[in-house]
């Protein structure tokens, strides 16, 4: 009897532990502990916000709790995180909001991407031989766009804010003032751009230290002349930014380095309102941005592509699901380098790359069990190298109302450029445009026609601020930073959540894959696949990359009413709410 006893115990154990890794084993996540994970994810009953800095969603929670409405903690938010995140983002850059309006169901699509200056042309970033200019694009005062981030916040503010303009602001000039500690992410980015910074009167002083040296992890990091940069534009509800000191200063350190913005430049710059990309997946309505991003199109493109198949029986990381979406995201990048840009300037056939019969012709491309290759649908072009940036957060109250926005400098501390006595960190979004046809950007994506500078035209995008609705009633809201990744991990993200069905923790948490058509592989961010997983993508003719890339997903979910939050355990931030 005793025998038996033992025998059974040992059965079930053993069935136990085939049980435990049958289910690891279904699919990769990103494991964090207890602590991390209380900071991360919150499920609460009437305001939730997810962002990329802690100090950041405090901003956008003290502001709903002292009587401001949604759009109130989003612009609090946007200037709290471009303090936060210097790195990624400011008042230097651009970006793209979304306000999903409960009542009317209506969204309100804001475009706020900075501008080539007047001066700037399709031969700006190449030399007589038609050669890219090394760096031009990337580092000093040619690489910097207008910015319209102060202008867009404005706009937004005075079309729907409710709260005064000057309380909005608050929060992120005491950021800037009291300073915050400087975490790995930040400590990284100053690392790792520390010869660009050491260029730049400003940009040494205020983002390294007195030998040269990013600022240690923990040091309290102060801006004080963004502070005060700040307080004008509380004042001047962002006008002085375009028109008066503010904008001299900026000018001047631009054309400092013989570059050609100018005051007329910033007094012109353009906030759009844009009608939302549309699409739909098995039911689910999706709501994401237009050019000039490519985001929203493509996303809706890729769910077109994938709704025909039944990913999930297949799972989340079969070797077949991710064939078929990976085939999926090549087929869109190889649409994306033909026709995208800035739409007011160039076509671009958004009704037939979001057709469900388009999808419907290209899903014919796809093999069963083997890659495509690049070579059968075009020729190569060199590489660009690859780091992380941009931010996104999210928001949505009990009434189903939803802010969602990504802000960008585009590459870490942008052009590097801080404009002298403003604390300011101007972007180096020029380099979104194609220096040349053929050339390819920062984040090794191939450039096209469509996207070359033009003066006042907007830089092509990825940025991908999404909402999901179903029968009217909001289902998600998301988004990521991390250049062309972005619209891969969103596109990943809605179907692990809708498709798979994984909780919104493990929908956020699993791994991800991205493949942009060229280069001919799939980038794995870590956990990487399981061997076997790997081995099967590597004999249907795969190249896999191994190596991350920076999405940080902000999600929040109405689940039967309740608000749930998720800020990507993988990174500094947090989800907040009440
Ligand atoms: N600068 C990155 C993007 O706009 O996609």
């Amino acid at each position: 009897m005793k025998n038996f006893i033992k025998m059974s115990h040992l059965v079930l154990t053993i069935t136990l532990i085939f049980i435990a890794i049958a289910c690891d084993s279904s699919y990769r996540q990103v494991k964090v502990d207890a602590e991390n994970k209380k900071k991360h994810e919150l499920i609460s009953d009437n305001f939730m916000i997810t962002t990329q800095g802690e100090g950041t969603s405090a901003a956008g929670l003290e502001i709903i709790k002292a009587g401001g409405n949604i759009i109130d903690a989003a612009v609090a938010v946007s200037f709290a995180i471009s303090v936060e995140r210097p790195h990624s983002t400011g008042i230097g850059g651009g970006g793209f909001l979304i306000y999903y309006d409960a009542k009317t169901k209506k969204s309100h699509v804001y475009d706020f991407r900075e501008m080539a200056p007047l001066k700037s042309h399709k031969k700006y970033f190449v030399d007589a031989e038609g050669k890219q200019i090394k760096d031009k694009s990337l580092t000093g005062g040619f690489a910097a766009g207008t910015p319209g981030l102060v202008r867009g916040l404005a706009k937004i503010h005075k079309d729907l804010g409710k709260m005064d303009w000057d309380k909005t602001v608050q929060p992120a000039i005491k950021l800037a003032r009291n300073g915050f500690k400087v975490y790995p992410a930040l400590h990284n980015a100053m690392s790792a751009e520390r010869d660009r910074l050491l260029k730049f009167t400003d940009s040494k002083e205020i983002f390294l230290n007195k030998a040269g040296e990013p600022w240690p992890i923990g040091h309290v990091l102060v801006q004080e002349d963004l502070a005060k940069t700040l307080e004008t534009i509380a004042q001047t509800y962002g006008e002085d930014f375009y028109t008066g000191d503010i904008a001299k200063k900026i000018v001047a350190s631009i054309q400092e380095q013989k570059a050609d913005m100018s005051m007329q430049d910033l007094a012109g710059y353009e906030v759009k309102k844009r009608d939302a990309i549309k699409g739909s997946y098995k039911g689910y309505e999706i709501i994401s941005m237009p050019p000039p991003s490519s985001g929203g199109t493509h996303i809706v493109q890729i769910l077109n592509i994938l709704e025909d198949y039944d990913l999930k029986s297949m799972g989340v990381q079969n070797p077949k699901t991710i064939h078929l979406t990976s085939a999926a995201m090549q087929l869109a990048f190889r649409d994306r380098q033909r026709y995208m840009g800035d739409s007011d300037f160039v076509d671009v056939p958004l009704k037939t790359l979001t057709s469900k019969d388009y999808a419907a012709r290209l899903r014919k491309l796809i093999k069963k069990n083997k890659a495509l290759s690049f070579e059968e649908l075009k020729t190569p072009s060199p590489l660009g190298k690859e780091p992380e940036h941009t931010t996104h957060f999210s928001l949505m109250d009990k009434e189903g109302n939803i802010v969602v926005s990504t802000q960008t400098i585009n590459g870490w501390f942008g052009s590097a450029l801080v404009a002298e006595g403003t604390g300011i960190v101007m972007n180096n979004e020029m380099d979104d445009f194609a220096a040349s046809a053929s050339g390819v950007n920062l984040f090794g994506a191939l450039g096209g026609e469509n996207n070359l500078v033009e003066a006042r035209k907007r830089p092509l995008s990825s940025m991908s601020p999404s909402i999901v609705i179903k029968d009217g009633k909001p289902v998600l809201a998301l988004g990521t930073p991390s250049g062309t990744r972005i619209l891969t991990c969103v596109a990943q993200t809605i179907l692990n959540y809708i498709e798979h069905e994984l909780p919104l923790w493990e929908a956020v948490a699993a791994t991800r894959y991205h493949h942009q058509w060229y280069p001919d592989e799939i980038r794995v961010d870590p956990p990487y696949f399981y061997t076997n997983t790997k081995k099967e993508l590597q004999a249907m003719g795969y190249k896999i990359n191994e190596k991350g890339f920076g999405c940080s997903i902000q999600a929040i979910a109405n689940e039967n009413g309740k608000l749930h939050g998720v800020s990507d355990m993988r990174g500094y931030g947090q989800a907040v709410g009440f």
